[in-house]
């Protein structure tokens, strides 16, 4: 799994008993800041990017190699059955019938010798759906309970929401900016890659002008299904919005209140929150949530025996592997398509 974050590849080697996944070995590689930069780049129209965005995938697929390889040094006895592998976004545009993730699969299979499964999210744009976001059905599996109200809410680059209510089918969708803009904001003004713990933030204060000319962005109070990413929240989107006589520290607060925010108002009656991704560490976005929520538990998926930095990374090994039983795995009522797909394209060892 690589998201939107650009923070890097996290890889998991995992079994599964019935839906129940069961983690062998786990291994992060951080992005270099000039490989973080050119993916960045290919996120906007440039010269020749047709020709960039292939030599990106090759690149990206020698990385994803690399990650395997590292995981099976730890569990080198083990037989693998397949790679899901989501590969890189750089355009989602469900709105016009496509979305980008690159990544070379068929090098993949090539430097493994092991059998890829990609492109989990075009099958679903083509029935008409967002393609995004597909872990609610993995979700559904682990953490439902009979008679507790649960939501699980991934903060990644942009964050999204299981909601689980008893006697319900799983429903879900994009909030919208989880880390992605504090990352953005805190690598122009501190040269850091995110505001670790969120501190900078919380040197400043929420800006209540500018937090509600963000939270005035019409995506926010669109319907599901719905599904975003960086071609609409991006450093362009916030500074549109920015008077330019704010403290940076100051805006950093603000665009933490988004996120707490938007996550706050998408989650309806919900008692228990298992919070999953990086955003999970970030301990003053969990202080601002909290205040928002005050009636409502607050956990991470770790206290549920799933650990959240790894959650997604499990949940497209379980994607794969549904891929490969021939069970659609897509949820018509989360993404909006017309129907279930069997999500992935195959590239055999
Ligand atoms: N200790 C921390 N404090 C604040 N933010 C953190 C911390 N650890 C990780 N993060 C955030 O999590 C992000 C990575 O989250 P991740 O779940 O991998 O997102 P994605 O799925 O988009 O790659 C980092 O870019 C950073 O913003
Ligand atoms: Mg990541």
């Amino acid at each position: 799994m690589s998201g939107t974050s650009l923070d890097g590849i996290d890889a998991v080697l995992v079994g599964f008993e019935q839906d129940h996944p069961i983690v062998l070995s786990k291994f992060f590689m951080p992005y270099a800041e000039d490989l973080k930069r050119s993916i960045l780049e290919l996120q906007h129209p440039s010269h020749d990017e047709l020709h960039l965005t292939q030599l990106m995938g090759n690149r990206l697929a020698e990385l994803y190699s690399g990650a395997v390889h590292s995981l099976l040094a730890q569990e080198p006895h083990l037989p693998v059955r397949a790679i899901g592998c989501h590969g890189q976004t750089i355009r989602h545009r469900p709105d016009l019938g496509y979305t980008l993730q690159i990544g070379n699969a068929a090098l993949l299979a090539e430097l493994t010798g092991i059998t890829v499964i990609s492109d989990f999210r075009s099958r679903d744009v083509a029935a008409g759906g967002q393609g995004a976001p597909l872990v609610p059905a993995f979700h559904d599996r682990v953490f439902r309970h009979p008679e507790i109200h649960r939501a699980i809410v991934n903060i990644g680059g942009i964050s999204n929401l299981t909601d689980l209510t008893p006697g319900l089918p799983a429903t879900g969708f994009d909030c919208g900016p989880g880390n992605m803009l504090m990352d953005a904001w805190c690598m122009e003004h501190l040269q850091e890659p995110y505001d670790r713990d969120g501190s900078w933030a919380e040197s400043g204060k929420v800006l209540p002008g500018l937090l509600d000319r963000l939270l005035a962005e019409p995506y926010f109070m669109l319907p599901p299904p719905k599904s975003s990413g960086r071609d609409l929240f991006n450093l362009g989107w916030l500074k549109n919005h920015l008077q330019n006589d704010e403290a940076p520290e100051d805006v950093q607060a603000t665009l933490l209140q988004l996120t707490a925010a938007t996550i706050a108002q998408a989650i309806h009656g919900a008692q228990e929150i298992y919070l999953c991704g990086g955003g999970a560490h970030n301990i003053a976005l969990r202080r601002a949530l909290s205040r928002l929520l005050p009636a409502t538990i607050i956990r991470t998926t770790n206290d549920a025996g799933i650990d959240g930095d790894y959650l997604e990374a499990i949940a497209f090994a379980w994607l794969a592997r549904q891929n490969l039983m021939g069970i659609p795995a897509n949820l018509p009522l989360v993404t909006g398509a017309a129907h279930p797909c069997i999500l992935g394209a195959v590239y055999s060892a």
